[in-house]
């Protein structure tokens, strides 16, 4: 089956050469806007193309407000404390995740609690969310969800759209919404990616998206907050950029906050990026049915949006009958030039979260001895 595989991908891919998980493609207009952003001499955080890249965002989500970061996690941890997370409170989030979800969890302070991923989703299960909080935890006459078992205050939720398959957004919203937590989206690896109609990144309070060399499009380094409350918003752009008061000369500034701008140079590449965004998309959801057909006609699973998801099946998934036969296909397609990752250790695994309070994680578990991703980029000239 290995063997067979290999093959197949490199007639995907049409080469003989090492083919990566992911790599970008610059066919439009980047080099063009690169040079306009370095005439204007506006490189830095000021610029034409950083509020046209925001609004290309906006449209393009139907988020009411976009606001450009240097990268997706720094958009995660202003959405978060934007979210009301403070030191000392709990997040929820899943254990089957990248670490820059907790990373900016840990950044506010606050503790990550890991949940269950539905294994048809790969994304935070909603039955594991309600159970963990029907067991743990009770909404107190101060308004807010308090674990009742650590004493500490449940802030948010944090689904991540894994690998651009859409979490269960409308179920985990509803049980949120009647525990009075804040829903937060890790909407880095989703953009393109819906959930019965709505865009990722558009049902949470405030979500953050990831413009990695990685991702669907990229700006090299770079990310976006979502929000559709003003307030949100307005705040969003004030404490990722110092938190300077506008004035035509004075320089002062009414709180700690962070440089967390995206550079106009790094937007060019944005805006370029995501003219051929909807391309790249339909691109990339052909990919997926070559894998699924090939899966079929070989006896392999391979992840399909379930019902009511549309993916930007940014990253394909290959499921493994076990440990052992995945083991064996990372070593295997390595070795051939066909670049194959496993899932992240999950997070509940690692040396700095083993005390964090977590349920029980049996899908976690399961997907991370049998996921393996697959080479996913654009096939340039496809069908
Ligand atoms: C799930 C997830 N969250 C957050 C991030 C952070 O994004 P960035 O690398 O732009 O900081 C990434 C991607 O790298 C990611 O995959």
């Amino acid at each position: 089956m290995f063997d067979d595989f290999v093959r197949f991908v490199r007639e995907l891919y049409s080469t003989s050469d090492f083919i990566p998980l992911h790599r970008p493609y610059f066919i439009g207009n980047e080099k063009q806007y690169l040079l306009d952003t370095i005439d204007s001499t506006y490189v830095s955080s000021v610029g034409a193309y950083v509020d046209e890249f925001e609004q290309k965002i906006a449209d393009f989500t139907g988020a009411k407000y976009a606001i450009a970061t240097v990268n997706g996690t720094a958009a995660l941890h202003v959405a978060l404390k934007l979210a009301g997370v403070e030191a000392g409170d709990e997040v929820i989030t899943q254990s089957l995740t990248f670490i820059a979800t907790c990373n900016a969890i840990r950044y506010c302070g606050a503790k990550p609690v890991f949940v269950d991923v539905d294994r048809a989703s790969l994304g935070l299960s909603p039955e594991s969310l309600g159970n963990f909080l029907d067991e743990n935890a009770e909404l107190r006459d101060d308004g807010l969800c308090w674990n009742k078992k650590s004493g500490r205050i449940i802030r948010a939720c944090v689904p991540m759209h894994t690998f651009g398959f859409p979490a269960r957004l409308t179920e985990l919203n509803n049980i949120c919404a009647r525990y009075n937590i804040n829903l937060v989206e890790d909407a880095a690896e989703s953009l393109g990616s819906l959930y019965k109609g709505h865009h990722t990144g558009k049902i949470g309070l405030v979500s953050a998206l990831s413009f990695n060399g990685n991702k669907i499009i990229t700006t090299g380094g770079g990310g976006m907050i979502l929000t559709d409350d003003e307030a949100i918003a307005n705040h969003a752009r004030h404490i990722t950029t110092t938190a300077k008061l506008s004035h035509p000369w004075f320089y002062e500034h009414d709180e700690t906050a962070f440089n967390y701008r995206l550079p106009n140079l790094n937007a060019a590449l944005g805006v370029a990026q995501i003219e051929s965004l909807p391309d790249f998309i339909d691109n990339k959801r052909q990919v997926a049915v070559q894998y699924q057909e090939w899966g079929e006609g070989h006896g392999v699973d391979f992840t399909k949006e379930p019902p009511g998801a549309r993916a930007n099946y940014w990253l394909n998934v290959l499921i493994t009958k076990d440990k052992g036969q995945r083991d064996a296909m990372l070593e295997f397609t390595n070795a051939n030039g066909v670049m194959t990752r496993p899932a992240w250790t999950p997070m509940h695994k690692l040396i700095m979260n083993r005390e964090c309070v977590k349920s029980e994680l049996t899908n976690t578990e399961w997907l991370f001895e049998r996921l393996v991703n697959v080479p996913s980029s654009v096939v340039l000239n496809a069908g």
